[in-house]
């Protein structure tokens, strides 16, 4: 019968098998609860042939690097190298308006970092890491492919997910997806099993998507401050839902920089500042998904809160479009 613990038990056999004792394995770390509860189930098996990288694209939340890197050294021991893509990121999407144009420009940079990443390795230990390890679910396969058996070359992309499917040939690794056949809930209850031991923080974080902040600053993310306004209204949002005690209670939650203005007063004076969005959702699997019903006095305490914190935004809209028609993500 399907029990957690034997999963875990299956995919390190598997592991052992695989990896060969002088072979080594490489992980990108987003700060995500799949890939932290990937890394340390292969970290357990290959123990300090696992090397990690966390990239900082420049579209990451407020902190977020802090935080994160504090976490996975004094709490996971996860020998991890951040590298720092900020600026080259976002000098390569400058100007780029369309949704899928980002992701795929994204994806292209990340996977070149990597790659990079890759060569370093060999050059300073005279060794080609052989093995990549990604924390892809379940659920982003079955949105990322064709249903099988439908004899469809090309199937109908809803959006290119850049951490699924998406290596290119002249990239020469094998991957490891220990997490391929599990539901989001279902990796939770793997990190938390004694074995793995992985913290609370990471298990219970909401979803983040791989191109990161530039699928929620509509059109070009390099365009004045929308990076930084959203993440300090992100941030307010976020710390909000913590202190009523809600975050556990929703799948995710997030802000989206809208690119148009509105008219507003704040004090006497008339503003024509930015317009964000709040999404919060709830779901089982990212597949569906439906809005999150607030009390009017958390929409109203958050509102004022963010229009009062971040001084160029004097509008707050609540979205509330369930999955379909809406994705979770805007864009
Ligand atoms: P959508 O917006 O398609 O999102 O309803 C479903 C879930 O997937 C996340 N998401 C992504 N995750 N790379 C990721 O790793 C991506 O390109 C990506 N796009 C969306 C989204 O945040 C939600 O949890």
């Amino acid at each position: 019968d399907w029990k957690i613990e034997n999963v875990l038990e299956e995919e390190m056999q598997k592991l052992r098998q695989t990896v060969g004792p002088d072979e080594h394995v490489i992980c990108a770390l987003s700060g995500g609860v799949d890939s932290t509860v990937a890394a340390t189930l292969v970290h357990k098996v290959v123990g300090e042939r696992l090397h990690c990288v966390f990239v900082d694209n420049g579209l990451l939340r407020f902190k977020e690097a802090e935080r994160v890197m504090e976490t996975f050294e004094q709490h996971l021991h996860l020998p991890v190298t951040k590298i720092d893509d900020a600026e080259r990121m976002l000098g390569l999407l400058k100007g780029l308006k369309d949704p899928e144009a980002k992701r795929k420009a994204i994806g292209a940079e990340f996977i070149r970092v990597f790659q990079e990443f890759a060569d370093d390795f060999k050059r300073q230990h005279g060794i080609t890491p052989k093995y990549l390890v990604q924390g892809t679910l379940y659920p982003d396969v079955i949105e990322s492919c064709p249903p099988p058996g439908s004899g469809q070359k090309h199937s109908h992309t809803i959006k290119s997910h850049h951490n699924v499917g998406g290596l290119p040939k002249d990239l020469k690794f094998s991957l490891i997806e220990p997490l391929r056949e599990l539901f989001k809930d279902e990796v939770r209850a793997l990190g938390r099993l004694p074995a793995l031991n992985v913290p609370e923080t990471f298990i219970a974080r909401h979803p983040f998507p791989g191109p990161g902040l530039a699928v929620r600053v509509l059109g070009d993310v390099t365009e004045g401050d929308a990076l930084d306004v959203l993440r300090a209204v992100d941030e307010v949002f976020i710390q909000t839902i913590r202190e009523w005690g809600l975050y556990d209670r929703i799948w995710q939650a997030f802000a989206v920089f809208l690119p148009v203005r509105s008219v507003g007063v704040q004090g006497d004076q008339r503003t024509h500042s930015h317009v964000v969005a709040l999404r919060a959702v709830t779901s089982a699997d990212g597949m569906t998904a439906d809005w999150f019903p607030f009390e009017p006095a958390f929409l109203r305490a958050v509102s004022t809160r963010i229009c009062n914190t971040v001084r160029s935004v004097n509008r707050v809209v609540y979205d509330v479009t369930s999955k379909p028609p809406g994705t979770i993500e805007w864009e």
